[in-house]
């Protein structure tokens, strides 16, 4: 397993065995605030300059909202996702959900990543089931739903096959099931779709809105890719190249449901533009 895997693993299994945080007793308003935080990575090799990642960023993510974080590669998008996640240690600046600060891995907030993380040697069902089986829950009585999960998202006849037996689009839907089953009210999305084949990205943009629509989750989604932010947000946070800071965000209000037609749109294209223009490559 490599570093990043073992870090991935360790987060996902992490973010179930803690105790429950308290909820708010509200269902609207905020339900992540990011407040001034910068990060400052000193590599252990030596004469290695410290690396800044981030500066003094700050956003309110309100509850049930679809926001995304966009920037060039570098630029600190994992890295306040980790935090966001309780994967990384906070030490300048603060982040909160719920009104309580993040100091590591909470239960009610799940995370997914570029790899599927997907043990090969377990069936898809008992892959989705894992984090019930690690939190001590009676996964007999979670099967049903993990199947029913599966089901929507286009796996309903695979769950006894190994993930290495299916495609990596299908992998990524075996691990977003089993962040679903988790039922978390935060989702952390680290370019979930980032090494899949466009078409397959597109198909999985669209199935992703479609389970999110009416969940009242909320989702912090990272990407890379201008067109794919555009088309999920509500709203976009466009980062500048390291150290990375907020531009700008930007409101998406394109109707929804949406569908791929979108994309040729005037309304579409004026957003992607606005991104491109902040990024520095219009
Ligand atoms: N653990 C670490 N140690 C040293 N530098 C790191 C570490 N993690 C990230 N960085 C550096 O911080 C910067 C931001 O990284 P990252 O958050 O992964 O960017 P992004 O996800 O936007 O591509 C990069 O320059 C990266 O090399
Ligand atoms: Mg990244």
């Amino acid at each position: 397993m490599t570093q990043s895997e073992s870090r991935v693993e360790a987060g996902a299994v992490g973010a179930v065995a803690v105790e429950a945080p308290a909820r708010s007793q509200n269902g609207t308003g905020t339900i992540l605030s990011i407040q001034n935080i910068s990060k400052t990575f000193y590599p252990k090799t030596r004469n290695s300059a410290p690396v800044t990642a981030l500066q003094d960023v700050s956003v309110e993510v309100a509850r049930g909202e679809f926001i995304s974080l966009v920037g060039p590669s570098g630029c600190g998008k994992s890295t306040l996702l980790n935090m966001v996640g309780g994967l990384i240690k906070i030490q300048d600046g603060k982040i909160f959900h719920n009104g309580t600060q993040i100091t590591g891995p909470r239960e009610d907030i799940g995370m997914m990543f570029q790899s599927p993380v997907l043990f090969p040697w377990r069936t898809v069902l008992s892959n989705v089931l894992l984090p019930i089986e690690m939190a001590h829950k009676p996964i007999k009585k979670y099967e049903p739903q993990a199947r029913e999960i599966l089901g929507r998202v286009g796996l309903g006849e695979f769950v006894k096959h190994y993930p290495g037996e299916l495609s990596g689009g299908m992998q990524q839907r075996a691990s977003l099931s089993r962040l679903l089953l988790q039922d978390v009210e935060v989702m952390l999305l680290d370019e979930p779709f980032g090494a899949l084949d466009e078409f397959t990205r597109e198909a999985m943009n669209i199935d992703l809105l479609r389970l999110w629509a009416g969940s009242g989750k909320t989702i912090l989604f990272v990407t890379h890719n201008i067109h794919e932010a555009v088309f999920l947000s509500d709203r976009i946070c466009v980062m500048t190249p390291r150290p990375g800071q907020l531009a700008e965000v930007i409101q998406d209000d394109l109707p929804r449901p949406r569908e791929i037609g979108l994309m040729k749109t005037p309304e579409f294209q004026d957003l992607v533009f606005r991104v491109r223009t902040l990024l520095g490559v219009a």
